[in-house]
């Protein structure tokens, strides 16, 4: 539980051809979301290997959101596909780590959607504003990361 007054800070990577696209189609509509994510776009979510997921922790952040291009729609055939899978095993590396698995979440956005890209952003600001700040299990982290290299 959240008990100190910090915001929490997350990594969005989003690939190219969806989700930052429709992170950017959300900024041109001017909807408004919370500005704890930091947004690193990929040419593909397949692109991320499992050391980028662990590497924003040890960076500082309190959760890490993976946004690609909806199931079957990967411009590069199953990239999204091969990011659920190293999702779910960083998930469970976390979890050894002594971290709560649901500070890492991949999920699936069209270009177009730019409303369900922000739904997406405030769910998982409220996820992490609930666990709070991750920075004290940075070492642990930093340790699991040692160990998948
Ligand atoms: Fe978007 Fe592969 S191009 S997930």
């Amino acid at each position: 539980m959240n008990t100190g007054n910090s915001e929490p800070k997350i990594v969005a990577f989003c690939c190219h051809y969806c989700a930052y696209a429709a992170a950017d189609l959300a900024g041109s509509g001017r909807l408004q979301y919370p500005p704890n994510i930091r947004i690193i776009r990929s040419p593909c979510t397949g692109r991320l290997e499992i050391n980028f997921f662990m590497k924003a922790f040890e960076a500082g952040a309190d959760g890490v959101l993976v946004a690609g291009c909806e199931e079957g729609s990967c411009h590069f055939k199953d990239g999204n596909y091969l990011a659920k899978g190293r999702v779910n095993t960083t998930r469970q590396l976390l979890q050894e780590a002594g971290l709560e698995p649901e500070r890492l979440r991949m999920v699936n956005v069209s270009a177009a959607g730019s409303q369900t890209f922000v739904e997406y952003v405030r769910d998982m600001v409220e996820t992490i504003t609930k666990l709070g700040p991750a920075r004290h299990q940075k070492t642990t982290a930093k340790e699991q990361q040692g160990a998948i290299r």
